[in-house]
This record gives C-alpha cells, structure tokens and sequence, in this order.
C-alpha cells in the first residue's frame, strides 16, 4: 500500500514537473521575451501571484523525496548488488540524473527567477522603465537561465527515458 502511494505521487508529481518546465521553456519564456516590456505584467503574475516557481519546486520535491524512498525500499536499503544489478540500473541512473537537474534547478534557476520577480515588481510598483543596470541585470539573469534550461530540459529528458524504460534494461544488458 505504501508503495502504491509513492509511486502515485512520484510519477503524479514527476509528470507535472517535466510538463510544466517544458511548458515555461520551450512556450511561455519565449513568448514573452518576443513581446518584450509589454509582458512585463503577465510575467509578475505568473512569478509572483501564481507562485510557478514555488509550484514547480514543490512537485520536484515531492518527485525525487517519494522516488529517493522508492528507491531505499525496491533496493533493501540502497543495496549495491540491487542497485547496479541490471533489473534495477535504470531507476538509479535516472534517480541521479533527475537529483542533479533538481539541484541545478532548484539552486541557480530559482534564486535567479526570484530577482527576476523582485527587480519587475519594482518597476510595476513605481510605473518606471528600468534604469542601465536594472535592464543589464534582466538581461544577464535571461541569457543565463536560457542556458541552464537547457541543461535542465536535457536532464529531465534523460531521467525520464531511463525512467519509463528502467524495467526492460535488463534485456539488453
Ligand atoms: C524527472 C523525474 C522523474 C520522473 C519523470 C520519474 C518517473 C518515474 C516513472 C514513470 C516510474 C514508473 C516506472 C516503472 O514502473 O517501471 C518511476 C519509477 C521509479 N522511480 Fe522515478 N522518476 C523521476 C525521478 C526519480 C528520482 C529522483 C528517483 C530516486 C532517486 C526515482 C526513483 C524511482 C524508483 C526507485 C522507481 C521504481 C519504483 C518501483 O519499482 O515500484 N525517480 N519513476
């Protein structure tokens, strides 16, 4: 029963990750770097009202807490013969994988997001275009995040691929 459960808000929480970070990056961020200042207001709503990043974050939490237990319980507490046997090695390649696109994600895109949030909520608040070094720092910050996305896009594909196909490695291994 338990297992069940995890595995429901593992993979639950896991499909809603990767569909939203693929959504914000291949769509949205896009599209509002193309409209340019004029989606200013919709970007401080979704960061900010809608709290996507803290959203995304949670269901990334969730994905790799529930699959780190999964992978205690299916590997008789972290079993090396289990995990590396090949019956097993997909889960834990893509486990790895997911855990360092989590830690790029969690600690370079978010904090970045977050300046991103308070720097346009400033200039919403005071009804200003932004001064040289604020439109430097917006600039920089989205150069900087296209590239970790990615990173990050790449990471989840991976994890996913060795997810989804983890129980037929053996056949070929
Ligand atoms: C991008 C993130 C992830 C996605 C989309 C994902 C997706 C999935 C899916 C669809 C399954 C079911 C596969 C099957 O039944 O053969 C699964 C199982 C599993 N996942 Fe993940 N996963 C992710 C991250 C992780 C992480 C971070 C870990 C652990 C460190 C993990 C550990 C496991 C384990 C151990 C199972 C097998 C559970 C069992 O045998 O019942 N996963 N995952």
């Amino acid at each position: 029963m338990d297992i069940l459960l995890l595995r429901l808000l593992h993979i639950g929480a896991g499909a809603f990750w990767v569909g939203a970070v693929f959504t914000f990056f291949l769509f949205v961020q896009p599209a509002a770097v193309a409209v340019g200042p004029d989606a200013q207001k919709f970007t401080y709503q979704l960061l900010h009202h809608r709290r996507f990043p803290a959203v995304v974050l949670a269901a990334a939490s969730v994905t790799v807490l529930a699959g780190i237990l999964l992978l205690i319980i299916t590997s008789n507490g972290l079993d090396p013969d289990r995990l590396f046997d090949s019956s097993r090695l997909g889960y834990t390649v893509g486990g790895v994988v997911a855990i360092v696109t989590f830690g790029i994600g969690a600690l370079y895109v978010v904090p970045r997001t977050s300046t991103v949030e308070r720097t346009i909520g400033r200039l919403l608040a005071e009804s200003r275009p932004p001064t040289p070094d604020e439109q430097q720092l917006l600039g920089g910050i989205a150069r900087e995040s296209r590239r970790a996305g990615w990173v990050v896009l790449l990471g989840l594909v991976v994890a996913t691929l060795a997810m989804a196909t983890a129980r037929y490695w053996s056949l070929f291994l």
